[in-house]
């Protein structure tokens, strides 16, 4: 196998920026080349001002700042990057299908398609083809059968390796990465060494054991179970933390102690608000579907149950927040600390701050919204978003008189009836709860959806508190 010295990569985004900059970081001797349709977010990327780039990682200014220029380049000039390269990995958007067949479950394909016949038409030598995006078990028949179609003699080598980096940590996940996992054709000379092409890539930081091989199908599923079973563990906590509200026991020490059983360990056992993110919710979704496709009812029945808990939790905050402000909302102040779907990052796709919002909207609350990373048009966009793609009793006029967003958390609480904790951003446990108090309405309320402020300092400065799995 020729050494691997040029790599481009479809789609600038949440992945595919970070996971190329730690591969230009690591392996000074390629040339990564990260190319978008989206000429803005392009832009972005080559800001001169670090602050400006497109996404807020930890770190991630860091990296790009030694690679960009060097071995890193952000580009919209795909077919050329395409061309050049001898690896592409496709890291391209596969949300939830809103039409169609599979409307509402479905990964939607259309942009892997777009770009595989890209790569097709462009390609001119052999290419590996690396599925980063996550994808449905057996996507990768589908990109061969439009790569082998072309009539053309460019022969292709399919990879699947899935990316499993959380937001908000993507640049540690990235240099210290549980497992970086290789799916390929292991029963052919050609399949085998375009597989360890992207071995000797990771192999530059990663320990070879930390490096899995596989077929390409068990490399697909794997990507959809482990978010499956990260997401069952939230739902699990969560449904549980409803049972602690009405018998006293308390969810963080009920998780602590089962946490401290080895084999089950205390990670991903953090009751909240609800799950967010742009992935948990569509890849079950997608594993839901795929099952019922493959008549595997029960299976399917199982795992959507991970969704209907997740929808329930955020329901149940919000109808919370409702009840305890003496059942109507409506005219009230409610300040939302947080946006985010999680602390350390500005991504706010699925977050659950725009459920419960929505919710309290129905009921004409007013929403004043804190977050550190968010920016104010992201908030309306979301919930404009929300009221067009579900049914919402408002209108965009109503959500920009209601909805108003601060860059200072004191003025989002004043006059105030109620804090609502979104996100678990560490600043929040800072504040002075003392003067925040002060400033509000009273009885002053506040809801901690991510029980992570000091709830009995709380109590004694006067606030009515209630959180997640707590009885009162
Ligand atoms: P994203 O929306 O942030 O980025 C995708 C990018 O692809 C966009 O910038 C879009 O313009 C671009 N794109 C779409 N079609 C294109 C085309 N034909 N040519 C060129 N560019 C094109 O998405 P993301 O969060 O980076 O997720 C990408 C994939 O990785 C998804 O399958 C997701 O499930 C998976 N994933 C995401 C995360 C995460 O933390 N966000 C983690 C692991 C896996
Ligand atoms: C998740 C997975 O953790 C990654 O491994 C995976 O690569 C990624 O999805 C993906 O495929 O996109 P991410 O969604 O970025 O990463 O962030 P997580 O840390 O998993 O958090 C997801 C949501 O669960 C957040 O809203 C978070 O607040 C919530 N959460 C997490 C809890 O409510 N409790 C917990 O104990 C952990």
């Amino acid at each position: 196998m020729t050494k691997i010295t040029n790599i481009c990569c479809i789609g600038a985004g949440y992945v595919g920026g970070p996971t190329m900059a730690v591969i230009a970081q690591k392996c000074p001797e390629i040339t990564v080349n990260v190319v978008d349709i989206n000429e803005q977010r392009i832009a972005d990327w080559n800001d001169e001002n670090m602050d400006n780039l497109p996404i807020y990682e930890p770190g991630l200014k860091e990296v790009v700042e030694e690679a960009r220029g060097r071995n890193l380049f952000f580009s919209t000039e795909i077919d050329k990057c395409i061309d050049e390269a001898q690896m592409i990995f496709i890291s391209v958007n596969t949300p939830t299908k809103t039409y169609g067949k599979g409307k509402g479950m479905a990964a939607d394909l259309k942009y892997i398609e777009l770009c595989t016949r890209q790569i097709a038409r462009v390609s001119k030598d052999d290419k590996i083809v690396i599925e980063k995006s996550t994808l449905p078990v057996r996507t990768a028949q589908v990109v061969r059968s439009i790569l082998d179609n072309i009539g053309s003699d460019v022969n292709f080598h399919i990879l699947s390796n899935p990316e499993f980096l959380a937001e908000g940590t993507a640049i540690d996940d990235l240099h210290n990465a549980d497992r970086m996992l290789i799916g390929g054709d292991t029963s052919t000379d050609e399949g085998r060494a375009a597989m360890e092409a992207l071995v000797d890539v990771y192999a530059h930081w990663l320990p070879k054991d930390r490096l899995l091989k596989t077929n390409v199908w068990s490399s697909e599923l794997s990507k959809l179970t482990a978010n499956a079973f990260l997401a069952q563990r939230i739902s699990s906590i969560n449904a549980l933390s409803a049972l602690c509200e009405k018998t006293e026991a308390d969810i963080d020490e009920v998780a602590r102690a089962i946490g401290s059983d080895s084999r089950i360990g205390p990670k991903f056992l953090k009751s909240s608000v609800g799950f967010g993110g742009s992935c948990f919710q569509k890849d079950i979704l997608n594993l839901v579907y795929i099952c019922r496709s493959q008549g595997l009812q029960e299976v399917a029945d199982y795992w959507e149950q991970v969704i209907i808990i997740n929808d329930y939790q955020k329901r149940r905050f919000a109808e919370n927040i409702i009840n305890k402000l003496y059942n109507t909302v409506s005219g009230k102040k409610i300040a939302f600390m947080g946006w985010a779907f999680k602390k350390d990052t500005n991504d706010t796709r699925e977050t659950a701050a725009m459920y419960v919002a929505s919710h309290l909207l129905d009921d004409r609350a007013e929403i004043h919204v804190y977050d550190p990373k968010v920016k104010p048009e992201q908030v309306y966009s979301d919930l404009i978003y929300l009221t067009e793609s579900q049914y919402h009793d408002i209108t965009e006029e109503q959500i920009r008189e209601l909805v108003h967003v601060h860059s200072d958390p004191y003025e989002a609480a004043n006059n105030a009836h109620a804090v609502a904790v979104l996100t678990e951003w560490d600043e929040f446990t800072t504040y002075d709860w003392k003067k925040l108090f002060k400033g509000m309405i009273k009885p002053a309320f506040i809801f901690d959806g991510r029980n992570i402020l000091d709830h009995t300092e709380l109590k004694n400065l006067g606030w009515n508190v209630y959180a997640i799995g707590k009885g009162n």
